[in-house]
């Protein structure tokens, strides 16, 4: 079954980044020029994503308006001839149906993700998460999605983590299948003592979900951090029907906490078309001093 449906949980409090995000959702931290949630968006539709619904919170409305129309900016951009940028401006607003709901309370990636439950109805659908930017040539969602259409599993992405910091992430039981796919037959949430751990690869950002997952949200207990974990939820999948983890190809950008941010900015300066070469020339003369 081709999926169609994305998630993006962006409901959460972005304690690590305060206080920049005290007004400011840090899904909307923008990588030189661009919010990091429209890297998100664009990457849901370079993997064929059609519809979107993106979970916010008090105070996110700006998530909203960056995706929408904007007639008095585009009429003066009109005006004052400046066409190249009222294309972007536009073909924003374009990019994919989007709706929005609710997450009443910060409760967790679980509970955010179930607040898209009549959104998503049975299908299968793509969670992408707010703050985890990840660039590359193949989306990771795409990543994600052949898979799915391949083993019609539910699929996660994945990446080594050093060993003494698995007790932050997520932490998964994995076979090798081929290439960079693996079996996943089990998972825990941020294990209490690296001993815990099944092994240092965890979940980073991204994932494909059956629409049984909802079943299993209904019921689910509060976890880790007194929160509803999604992986909880996802642990019941692995060690029913087994998932697929992607030890994705491409590079990752943390946007929940500062040097994820500064490196994305950095790393993005330095490739972006209108100020790549002048942001070189500027960083190696810095670097002389460091
Ligand atoms: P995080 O756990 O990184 O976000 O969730 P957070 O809770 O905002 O982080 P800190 O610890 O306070 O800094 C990953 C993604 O899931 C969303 C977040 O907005 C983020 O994009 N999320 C998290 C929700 O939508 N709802 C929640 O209850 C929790």
């Amino acid at each position: 079954m081709k999926i169609t449906k994305a998630v993006i949980p962006a409901a959460g409090l972005g304690t690590r980044v305060l206080p920049a995000t005290k007004a400011m959702p840090k899904e909307m931290l923008t990588i030189v020029d661009k919010p990091a949630i429209q890297y998100i968006v664009e990457e849901a539709v370079a993997s064929g994503i059609t519809d979107i619904c993106i979970i916010l919170s008090r105070g996110k409305g700006v998530v909203e308006d960056h995706f929408d129309a904007s007639p008095e900016l585009e009429q003066k951009l009109e005006a004052s001839g400046k066409t190249e940028v009222l294309e972007t401006v536009r073909a924003i607003s374009k990019l994919a149906n989007i709706t929005y709901v609710r997450q009443p309370a910060p409760l967790g990636l679980g509970h955010a993700v179930n607040c898209a439950k009549s959104f998503v109805g049975k299908d299968p659908f793509a969670v992408l998460y707010g703050d985890d930017v990840i660039m590359g040539d193949y989306p990771c969602c795409k990543q994600l999605v052949d898979q799915y259409e391949k083993y019609g599993l539910g699929c996660v992405c994945m990446k080594e983590v050093p060993f003494e910091q698995v007790t932050r992430y997520s932490s998964l039981k994995v076979d090798h299948l081929e290439n960079n796919v693996y079996k996943v037959t089990d998972m825990v949430e941020k294990p209490a003592t690296p001993e815990l751990a099944f092994s240092n690869f965890s979940i980073l950002g991204r994932c494909v979900l059956p629409g049984e997952i909802f079943d299993i949200l209904a019921d689910l207990p509060r976890g880790a951090g007194g929160e509803y974990q999604l992986t909880d939820a996802m642990k019941i999948l692995a060690t029913t029907q087994g998932m697929i983890g992607v030890d994705f190809v491409g590079t990752r950008y943390d946007m929940g906490n500062k040097l994820g941010i500064m490196q994305a900015s950095v790393e993005t300066a330095l490739k972006h078309p209108e100020i790549g070469e002048g942001f070189r020339a500027y960083l190696k003369e810095l670097a002389k001093s460091l």
